[in-house]
């Protein structure tokens, strides 16, 4: 009798997809799509997506690499000349001591990084610090991989500092890695030398691993300045780094981002996983990653001014509306807004979730704090990537919404 190697689902029984959600920002965009239908504007505040196209260079490579027939299978771990400029481009940039290409691992956009070095990273049970509030998947990506993610909160008074006093006191004889996101989705906070330092070093008394999450590089506004953690470690074995090129090149439907890490431990795992789940990104991504490293950033300063200003104008509309605190974010394109029960009250909603729920309803998209982890309710995150004039009108609907 051939022996069964599957679970296939019985009524009742666990599996580790079952609580994973399917996201509610996903379901607020629906939402927003259903408005839309109905020939109602939308302003579509809920989700991150670069409004941008790509340079010129950039979709001139893909374009390139396609006419010239690179659409063949290509190596598992990525193309050797985009390991090569991405391993320089850490050294210069990063400040990331000694990265060869060998310690470049190209996946499918920043998302599966987090699942490639997560399902590397633990065994059942093992937790995984995270800041609260924090982009949902991070969270979503340590349960697939088996683990547990235990939240420490950010708090509005500390500028949303992820406190390294706070993260030692969350570290129990399972935890197995410090995540760190900066800047952070959702609040925009970028964290400085002082905070960074201070987290590498409770996670070398306790030889934890750091994933660093720098999606947002290339999103800051002065006088903030991005620090990658890795730049920071003596041995930087244990400290993997994440980047992506969705937001930074505005190429998030090319599905391309990287994982930076110089542990053999992961060297030996990270290539089983890429060769389980993709074999390999897409080939006509990867050369115009590869242009897009090694060309011009001009597009991508462009894109941060145009980042500022939008954020500037979400600010001024969301001034003075009792109820509300807005953060200024220092980088990403989130305006993370702190609500409290006198704006309930005001707007005849019972939390924030129904907040977010009634400016969907308007046309007006939002993510509700109750998405990012469960010390964050009471708050709404705006999103300012979608095209300035969007932003512009859209924000006068949010503050007569609102007030
Ligand atoms: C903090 C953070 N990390 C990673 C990602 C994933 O980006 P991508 O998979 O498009 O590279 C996102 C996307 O919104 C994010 O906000």
């Amino acid at each position: 009798m051939p022996q069964r190697t599957d679970s296939a689902p019985t009524s009742g029984t666990f599996h580790p997809l079952d609580q994973i959600s399917l996201g509610k920002i996903v379901q607020i965009r629906e939402r927003l799509m259903k408005t839309q239908a109905e020939g109602k504007p939308v302003f579509r505040f809920e989700s991150g997506d670069p409004s941008f196209a790509p340079a010129a260079h950039v979709t001139e490579a893909l374009v390139a690499a396609a006419y010239a027939g690179r659409t063949h299978y290509i190596p598992n771990n990525g193309i050797p000349e985009l390991r090569k400029a991405l391993a320089e481009k850490v050294v210069r940039k990063n400040g990331l001591e000694g990265v060869k290409p060998a310690d470049i691992f190209v996946t499918n956009g920043a998302m599966h990084a987090l699942f490639v070095v997560f399902g590397s990273l633990l065994q059942p049970g093992d937790e995984v610090i995270i800041p609260d509030p924090m982009w949902t998947e991070v969270a979503e990506n340590i349960r697939l991989a088996g683990g547990v993610p235990v939240g420490v909160g950010l708090r509005a008074d500390r500028g949303y500092d992820y406190d390294a006093t706070d993260i030692a006191a969350a570290i129990t004889p399972r935890t197995r890695a410090i995540f760190v996101n900066t800047p952070h989705n959702p609040t925009g906070a970028v964290l400085g030398a002082s905070s960074l330092s201070a987290i590498l070093a409770v996670a070398h008394q306790h030889s934890l691993w750091v994933v660093s999450d720098e999606a947002y590089e290339d999103v800051v506004f002065a006088p903030a300045t991005h620090l990658s953690i890795g730049a920071l470690a003596r041995d930087n074995e244990r400290v993997v780094s994440i980047f992506s090129f969705s937001k930074s090149h505005a190429m998030s439907g090319l599905r391309t981002g990287y994982v930076v890490t110089r542990a053999p431990v992961l060297h030996d795992r990270i290539p089983k996983l890429l060769r389980c789940t993709i074999n390999g990104v897409n080939s006509l991504a990867q050369w115009a990653a590869l242009a897009a490293v090694t060309g011009s950033d001009e597009a991508s300063l462009t894109m941060r001014d145009a980042y500022r200003v939008r954020r500037d104008i979400m600010l001024r509309a969301l001034e003075g509306i009792p109820g509300l605190r807005a953060f200024t974010p220092a980088g990403t394109f989130f305006l993370w807004v702190e609500t409290d029960s006198s704006v309930y009250q005001r707007l005849e909603v019972a939390d924030a979730a129904a907040l977010s729920d009634s400016l969907a309803a308007d046309g007006i998209g939002s993510a509700p704090g109750d998405a990012f982890g469960p010390r964050s309710a009471d708050a709404l995150r705006f999103s300012f990537s979608c095209d300035t004039r969007m932003v512009r009108e859209g924000s006068v609907k949010l503050r007569e919404a609102l007030l």
